[in-house]
């Protein structure tokens, strides 16, 4: 049976911070960040936006009423969860309109927890080949103000339909893995920012690469000439280039190099999303660039602590026709630039309770309103409907105030 991505869109919030405004601010020359993290923009959210509300804003823009009667598995992959109780993929139940008769879980292993999900939606597809498996992945990528981190900020959601007879890519069967116990970068459970080494955090993204790949190639008896791309967990586009150089250069695979720039236009516009890097990575990649039908596309997950997994998917026949592509360029065009201090207000206003938004969202799903530690989520065409309700109550009070 052949399983794997139906549909794929990702969600970026509406504001964000060029690097080279942030660079002046800090007093470091822009091309560091331009040209040394190959980075331009990082995504800011604003603070009625938060890891619940974006994965829902990324899910609705795919979901069907066919999806929702199919779904029957919601796997939430974060490492910046609101709790470290409840799962997030709980709350998607509501904002969506999911069944009740669906398993619902949240997944954490760093930036890695979305791979595990495909291959756990995989083996649930093999036992109910009718159902669909709705995957999401969502973080907000906080270091902190003048942090060596700061750079490499950035926030948004991928969400991803899993199903037999995909109309986009089907998972292949091989994957290679490596994994070890290593602090290159981690949060303390009562920490609002990671700790990070960043450059031994470098050195194990790439020794994890070299181990899962080659694991990978030992499993599937192939060779890098069997595969057409190689996209990668890009927390900042240059480490991927690196990671890329390592396997060849562009005399021998001019390929591999083009369709490595087309499968980083986006992630260079958001920065890092943490889980969702890679599958935002795939689906500039599927977007923006030339792959055919039935090429093979190898997928490299990092996550720190630290697990590498490379493995790869396939195009399916006809699977442009089923993209985003206008839409997600629709979004990260009608974003607002913001300036350096705006971004350091916001950055300094994260409310963990007792919140309540009242301006018109932008967004198809905020968060409107925590109160007791409990977060309510509102869709935009209820709140015009509140808002009147509203507007017509005052509206009585008053004419009774008159009376
Ligand atoms: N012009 C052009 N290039 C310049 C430059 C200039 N004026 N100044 C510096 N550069 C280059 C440097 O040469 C370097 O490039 P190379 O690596 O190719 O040599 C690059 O810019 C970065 O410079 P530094 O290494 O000096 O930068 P830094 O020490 O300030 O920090 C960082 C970089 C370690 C990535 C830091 O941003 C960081 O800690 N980020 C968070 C951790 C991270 O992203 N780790 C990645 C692997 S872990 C992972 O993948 C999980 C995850 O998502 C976090």
């Amino acid at each position: 049976m052949k399983i794997g991505i139906d549909k794929i869109s990702f969600f970026v919030p509406k504001y964000y911070l060029t690097l080279e405004d942030l660079a002046v601010a800090r007093q470091i020359d822009p091309m560091k960040y331009t040209r040394g993290l190959m980075q331009e923009k990082m995504a800011i959210t604003p603070l009625n936006q938060d890891t619940i509300s974006m994965a829902a804003n990324a899910a609705l823009n795919i979901l069907t009423n066919e999806d929702i009667e199919k779904i029957d598995l919601v796997m939430f992959a974060t490492e910046t969860s609101v709790d470290h109780s409840k799962a997030a993929a709980t709350n998607l139940i509501s904002i969506l309109g999911l069944k009740n008769q669906t398993r619902v879980i949240e997944l954490k292993q760093a930036c890695y927890a979305a791979t595990a999900a495909l291959n756990f939606a995989k083996g649930h597809i093999l036992q109910n080949p009718d159902s669909k498996v709705l995957v999401v992945a969502s973080d907000i990528a906080r270091y902190g103000l003048k942090t060596d981190g700061e750079a490499t900020q950035g926030a948004g959601s991928v969400a991803m339909i899993v199903s037999k007879d995909p109309k986009i890519t089907v998972i292949n069967q091989h994957a290679g893995f490596y994994s070890d116990d290593l602090y290159d970068f981690f949060r303390p459970s009562h920490m609002d920012y990671a700790l990070v080494e960043g450059h031994y955090s470098n050195e194990m993204y790439k020794k994890f690469f070299n181990e899962s790949y080659n694991d990978f190639l030992n499993k599937s008896n192939q060779t890098l000439d069997d595969l057409k791309a190689v996209t990668f967990h890009i927390p900042y586009v240059k480490i991927g280039l690196k990671t890329l150089s390592f396997l060849t250069n562009p005399d021998e695979r001019l390929d591999l190099f083009e369709n490595f720039k087309d499968a980083t236009i986006y992630n260079k516009q958001i920065g890092n999303i943490y889980t969702g890097s890679l599958y935002l990575s795939l689906i500039s990649l599927l977007e923006q660039g030339n792959l055919k039908d039935n090429e093979q596309i190898g997928l490299y997950s990092y996550g720190s602590g630290a697990i590498g997994e490379f493995f790869s998917m396939t195009t399916v026949e006809g699977y442009k026709h089923h993209l985003n592509k206008v839409h997600h360029e629709k979004m990260l065009n009608d974003r607002v630039n913001l300036s350096i201090d705006e971004y350091e207000n916001i950055f300094n206003s994260i409310i963990k309770n007792d919140f309540i938004f009242d301006d018109e969202p932008h967004e198809e799903i905020i968060l409107k309103q925590i109160k007791n530690y409990k977060r309510y989520y509102e869709k935009k065409n209820t709140w015009k409907c509140s808002f009147f309700i509203l507007l017509w109550k005052r509206l009585k009070n008053l004419k009774n105030r008159v009376k």
